[in-house]
């Protein structure tokens, strides 16, 4: 129960699969209270209902690129929890010229801009707003999650390589400035290729997955392994890790190339 007596906001649950549906699912067994959010067309999925259930919470419809719908979330999640958070997930992420099919050498700008709304602008509304709002209390915690593409090419992955190398900046300078003012702590998770709805959207996603999964000492990381990782985020085993993207990928990240890749 290391999360007894917190309250937070998950972003992010669309179904079985979602990183973001483990950890709510860990965060409730550690004692955690939480709201669910998600953006009003998958909330219309329905499936977060069964989580909502299993775990106590309360849903939220809000779009992340829009403010209203942000300080709505937090103005009312505050209320219903009974007092300020001391966690947020933010795991949202989705690129409209990957949906749409554009190459990377043929995007359409207007696509890219909402792009990197969705999965990284708003990461800064949402702590902008928990700020402006001082809804945090003091040695919270927020995660969002990141992938390797922030440093290095992977080809397909296509402009979310921006949108993840924008979200660690956020994370790193909202962090000073979350930390200065109210000992919370900032921090992204860069995780492994995951077979989620995110995931499996991006080209060629299952050569990505066999690739890591053998250049890996440990293998790829699970999006159960990777709530657990949240959850000591979110817990006060953690208290002086802040402005970091931590690579929980079994290994992959520092690996120059293993037996397995040279042999097939
Ligand atoms: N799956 C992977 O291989 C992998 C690897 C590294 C990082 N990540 C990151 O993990 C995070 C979670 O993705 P996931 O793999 O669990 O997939 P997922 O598809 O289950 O989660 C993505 C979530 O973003 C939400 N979303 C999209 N647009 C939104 C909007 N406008 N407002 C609010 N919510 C919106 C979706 O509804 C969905 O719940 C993403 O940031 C993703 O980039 C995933």
């Amino acid at each position: 129960m290391i999360l007894k007596g917190k309250r937070g906001i998950i972003f992010g649950a669309l179904d079985e699969k979602s990183i973001a549906w483990k950890v709510a699912e860990q965060a409730h067994a550690e004692g955690a209270v939480f709201v669910l959010t998600n953006a009003p067309i998958a909330l219309r999925m329905g499936a977060i209902n069964k989580l909502a259930e299993a775990t106590n919470s309360q849903i939220i419809g809000a779009d992340v690129t829009k403010n209203e719908d942000i300080e709505n979330l937090i103005t009312q999640s505050v209320e219903i929890l009974g007092g300020k958070l001391d966690f947020v997930l933010h795991s949202v992420g989705m690129s409209v010229n990957i949906r749409k099919g554009r190459h990377y050498t043929d995007l359409d700008y207007e696509n890219m801009h909402r792009t990197l709304d969705i999965s990284a602008i708003s990461f800064h509304r949402v702590m902008q707003t928990c700020m402006k709002q001082d809804a945090m209390n003091e040695w919270g915690s927020i995660v969002t999650l990141s992938y390797i593409a922030a440093q290095r090419v992977f080809p397909d992955y296509n402009e979310m390589a921006e949108a993840k190398s924008m979200l660690e900046s956020i994370t790193r300078s909202f962090g000073y400035h979350f930390g200065k003012l109210k000992k919370v702590r900032v921090n992204s998770i860069s995780q492994s290729p995951t077979k989620t709805t995110a995931g499996g959207g991006v080209k060629g996603f299952d050569g990505f997955f066999d690739y890591a999964e053998k250049m890996s000492p440990l293998g790829n990381a699970s999006s159960e392994d990777c709530a657990s990782y949240v959850i000591t985020l979110f817990s006060d085993y953690t208290r002086m890790v802040t402005m970091q993207n931590l690579f929980h990928d079994g290994g992959f990240s520092y690996t120059g190339v293993s037996q397995e890749v040279v042999s097939s």
